[in-house]
């Protein structure tokens, strides 16, 4: 078998994270989520009581990310959300967190990354890119029930705040912004269920095998 990678990007809660791991499944490839590394360094430089805008200071902490945190629950709170969208502004944090994403799409076989820039930045060369995307609100709507059954109450119009700035804050930064590739499928979620979006990644994927 050939290294077959697939990039998987889009903004919060538009299914990208389903997604990625249903084509894993179907194609028993390896996931990684790089939400979760974003996730990681911005809980550790909180943790440390770091400056957030310093990008030296937190560029030195996202080089001290160790994998055993990834499976902190601490990571899949709203509040992490809004500190990694913070600290991924920083060139060194991107640049710290490199090349285990690429090690990580080198693996023979292939893999399923997800995340903002995979197509344009970390893996531009995938044969197989999908951008996911649906309306603010729906995405507001699904990120307000998995919060809410974590056991987070918070109010809907709060969610739809934090999906409004943290698209704006993703996509207008200078470095890797979060952007459709040329070459990336677009497939809009709004309408579907999980079920056919998973379908219909599937799908794109088997065409550009
Ligand atoms: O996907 P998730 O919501 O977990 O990502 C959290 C934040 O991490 C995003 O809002 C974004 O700022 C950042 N991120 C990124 N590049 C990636 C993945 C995530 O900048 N490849």
């Amino acid at each position: 078998m050939t290294t077959f990678v697939i990039a998987v990007d889009g903004p919060a809660a538009s299914g990208k994270g389903t997604i990625a791991t249903r084509l894993g499944a179907a194609f028993g490839l390896p996931v990684l989520d790089t939400g979760l590394l974003y996730r990681g360094v911005g809980v550790l430089a909180e943790r440390a009581g770091a400056d957030l805008d310093d990008p030296e200071r937190v560029g030195a902490v996202a080089t001290t990310l160790t994998a055993d945190l990834l499976d902190d629950a601490a990571l899949r709170t709203r509040a992490a959300g809004e500190l990694a969208s913070r600290v991924a502004v920083h060139p060194q944090v991107r640049a710290a967190l490199l090349d285990f994403q690429r090690s990580f799409a080198a693996r023979p076989g292939g893999a399923v990354l997800d995340g903002r820039d995979i197509g344009t930045v970390i893996c531009p060369d995938a044969p197989a890119k999908l951008y996911v995307t649906a309306t603010p609100e729906v995405r507001a709507e699904r990120r307000w029930k998995q919060l809410a059954g974590q056991g987070e109450s918070v109010a809907y119009e709060d969610v739809l705040a934090d999906i409004r700035r943290r698209d704006a804050r993703d996509g207008g930064r200078e470095a890797a912004p979060m952007t459709q590739a040329p070459d990336a499928n677009l497939l809009d979620t709004t309408e579907m269920t999980i079920e056919q979006a998973a379908d219909a990644a599937r799908r794109i994927v088997e065409a550009a095998r």
